[in-house]
């Protein structure tokens, strides 16, 4: 058994973290303030996992509570999700995206110092490669971060590397997500955007439950087998379980290291469509429009790393991503805080 700090826990990943932690028999404190994300997410949690948890309403650049909430709590481990993660508003305020994250950050690992945890999981995202030189993408592809949000993760593992170097028995590990994706099979917990979705699937699940008229397909003349944009979508429920693969793997880590997590698997725009109308048996309405600025044509990952590492490997498929995440979205049609 593990004490575990999950910041952000209260958001999409962090929620599905929670049941995987609690349900592999750790002790978790979450932290979060709610910035992009609803109290009724934890309640919901608590009502799959049939117990309650520890729970902190926090800004964790606060530096004095944090530090004396950790040494209340003394974690073994710290899984840091929490962060602001839209591009489009990073690239409108910058400055807002580097303080609020790498502050964040910083006081976390004075806390970590203070308490002695010597180990920190970070939700770190594929888009720290930027544009693709080559697929599938291994860990040891270049950088090239196009926005402040994807700069913010690529100075924070570096921060975290530095952090890692100056303590023989500290461990770093930056999970590269790919697009996560999908909901609990119990439909309980979920993907809840507070405005109009950025990403491809909490838009499509809204399109099929009917508050959005049609998809806009940002482009179909990628050099991709259908023209529209292929990403290595993750199931949530992996991903969660990648992070408590990672604490309970860390010994298989020295110091600092990075471990993309996805599929090995590419789908395109119009695959997913495809998919989420046959589970949803719903139709899904579409148009193509121009190319969305700053958008990739093609994108997945390699596994094989933290395969090796941390023993995990993804094992649900697009047709449970299309479920699950209908499942949520028709017992939630307006997000938590309609029920
Ligand atoms: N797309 C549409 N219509 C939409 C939304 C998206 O056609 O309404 C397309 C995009 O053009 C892209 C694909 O669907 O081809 C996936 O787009 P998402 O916005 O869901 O995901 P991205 O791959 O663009 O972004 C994700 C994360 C970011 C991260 C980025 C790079 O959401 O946080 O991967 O790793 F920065």
């Amino acid at each position: 058994m593990a004490r575990i700090v999950l910041t952000g826990g209260a958001g999409f990943i962090g929620t599905h973290i929670i049941v995987e932690a609690i349900t592999q028999s750790h002790e978790v404190l979450v932290i979060d303030n709610f910035v992009n994300s609803s109290p009724k997410a934890l309640d919901a949690v608590k009502k799959i996992v049939g117990q309650d948890f520890e729970f902190l309403d926090a800004d964790l650049c606060d530096e004095g509570k944090i530090k004396h909430v950790f040494e209340k709590f003394k974690p073994d481990f710290v899984i840091h999700l929490a962060g602001l993660k839209a591009v489009g508003e990073s690239v409108e305020k910058p400055i807002l995206y580097y303080e609020q994250n790498i502050l964040s950050t910083l006081s976390i690992l004075k806390a970590m110092d203070n308490c002695g945890c010597k180990v920190i999981i970070f939700s770190s995202s594929a888009t720290v490669y930027g544009e693709p030189q080559y697929l599938p993408l291994d860990e040891s592809h270049s950088f090239g971060p196009t926005n402040p949000y994807g700069k913010s993760k690529l100075f924070i593992e570096e921060i975290l590397k530095d952090w890692a170097k100056a303590d023989a028995s500290a461990k770093a590990i930056c999970l590269r997500y790919f697009n996560p994706v999908g909901a609990h099979a119990s439909g309980l917990i979920g993907e809840d955007p507070q405005d109009i979705p950025n990403n491809l699937f909490p838009y499509v699940a809204q399109v099929a439950s009917g508050k959005r008229e049609f998809l806009s397909v940002f482009g179909n003349d990628y050099d991709t087998p259908d023209g529209t944009g292929v990403r290595d979508y993750i199931h949530v429920c992996d991903l969660a379980e990648a992070h408590i693969a990672a604490v309970e793997n860390s010994q298989n880590i020295e110091g600092w290291d990075a471990i993309n997590l996805g599929t090995e698997n590419g789908c395109s725009v119009l695959e997913i469509k495809d998919a989420y109308k046959r589970m949803s048996n719903r139709d899904i309405p579409y148009k193509i429009m121009p190319r969305r600025e700053g958008d990739v044509g093609s994108c997945w990952s390699t596994s094989a790393k933290a395969k090796t590492l941390l023993g995990w490997e993804a094992k649900r498929d697009l047709e449970d991503m299309c479920s699950s995440s209908w499942k949520f979205q028709s017992k939630h049609p307006n997000g938590y805080d309609d029920n």
